[in-house]
C-alpha cells in the first residue's frame, strides 16, 4: 500500500490507525493486512513507533492507488489449507504492552532489541531460520543465525558485509529475500550491537524456529 498521504495512501490515517496497522497488522476497516511483518514491528517501543509515524507524516504525497495483493494458484491452495500464515494479526498477542527499548549503544542488550524488531520475523524467535511465514513457496528459507549455523566461523566484519551487501565470506551472494538493501542503512554501532547479541544466542538446530 501507498504509505504517503497521496491518493490511495494514508491521508485519512489517524495516529491510532498507524499504530493498529504497524503494531497489530490491522487496517482501519478492521481487516488483517496481508504479509505485513507486524510480528516484528509489534516489538517496537512506544517512542520508536512514534518516531516512525512522525516520519511517515513528513513524506511528500504521491498518488498511487495500489490494487490489493493477489495470490497465485499455489499460494491460494496453501492459503485455503491454512498453510500460509499470511496475516500477522492472527499471530500477535494484541494485549501485550509496549516493550521498553534499552539505551542505544554497542551492547548485546540493544542488539537484542534490534533483532526483535527486524530479524526474528524471518529468522524465527530462536533465530534458527527456516521458511519465512507468509512468503511464497519459492522463497529461500531464512538461514540459521545461531552458533550451529555458518556464522560460527565468521568475523564481525564478515557479518557486517553480509548484512549490508548480501556477500558472504565464502564468495556467495544472498538472495534479496534477505533484506540487505534495507540493512545497508544501519549504522556501524547498530551492526556491531547485532553481532554482539548474536554471540549470546544459544545454538539451535536449523529451522526449529
Ligand atoms: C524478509 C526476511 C528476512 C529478514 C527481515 C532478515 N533476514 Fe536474514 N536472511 C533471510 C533469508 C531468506 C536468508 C537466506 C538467503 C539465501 O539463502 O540466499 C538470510 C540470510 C541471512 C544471513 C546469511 C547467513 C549465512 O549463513 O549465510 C545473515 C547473516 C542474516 N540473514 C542476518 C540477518 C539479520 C542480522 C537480520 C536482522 C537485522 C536479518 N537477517 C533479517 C531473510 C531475512
Amino acid at each position: 500500500m501507498n504509505l504517503t498521504p497521496g491518493k490511495g495512501g494514508t491521508s485519512n490515517f489517524t495516529d491510532a490507525d498507524f499504530v493498529r496497522a504497524i503494531r497489530h497488522g490491522v487496517k482501519p476497516d478492521g481487516h488483517g493486512i496481508f504479509i505485513m511483518p507486524a510480528d516484528d514491528y509489534h516489538n517496537l517501543s512506544e517512542a520508536d513507533l512514534g518516531a516512525v509515524i512522525a516520519y511517515l507524516r513528513t513524506v511528500p504525497a504521491v498518488d498511487n492507488e495500489t490494487p490489493p495483493p493477489q495470490l497465485g494458484p499455489l499460494g491460494r491452495v496453501l492459503w485455503l489449507a491454512g498453510a500460509l500464515p499470511s496475516f500477522a494479526a492472527e499471530r500477535i498477542d494484541h494485549t501485550a504492552p509496549f516493550p521498553t527499548a534499552p539505551a542505544a549503544g554497542v551492547t548485546a542488550e540493544y542488539g537484542g532489541y534490534l533483532v526483535s524488531v527486524s530479524c526474528q520475523g524471518c529468522h524465527g524467535p530462536g533465530l534458527s531460520g527456516g521458511l519465512i511465514p507468509g512468503a511464497p513457496p519459492d522463497a529461500p528459507p531464512a538461514r540459521n543465525l545461531t552458533p550451529s549455523g555458518e556464522l560460527v566461523g565468521w568475523s564481525e566484519a564478515d557479518f557486517i558485509t553480509a548484512v549490508t551487501t548480501g556477500k558472504t565470506p565464502d564468495g556467495g551472494q544472498l538472495n534479496e529475500w534477505m533484506s540487505y538493501k534495507t540493512f545497508s542503512g544501519l549504522t556501524d554501532d547498530e551492526l556491531k550491537a547485532l553481532w554482539a547479541y548474536l554471540k549470546t544466542v544459544p545454538a539451535k538446530e536449523a529451522g526449529t524456529r
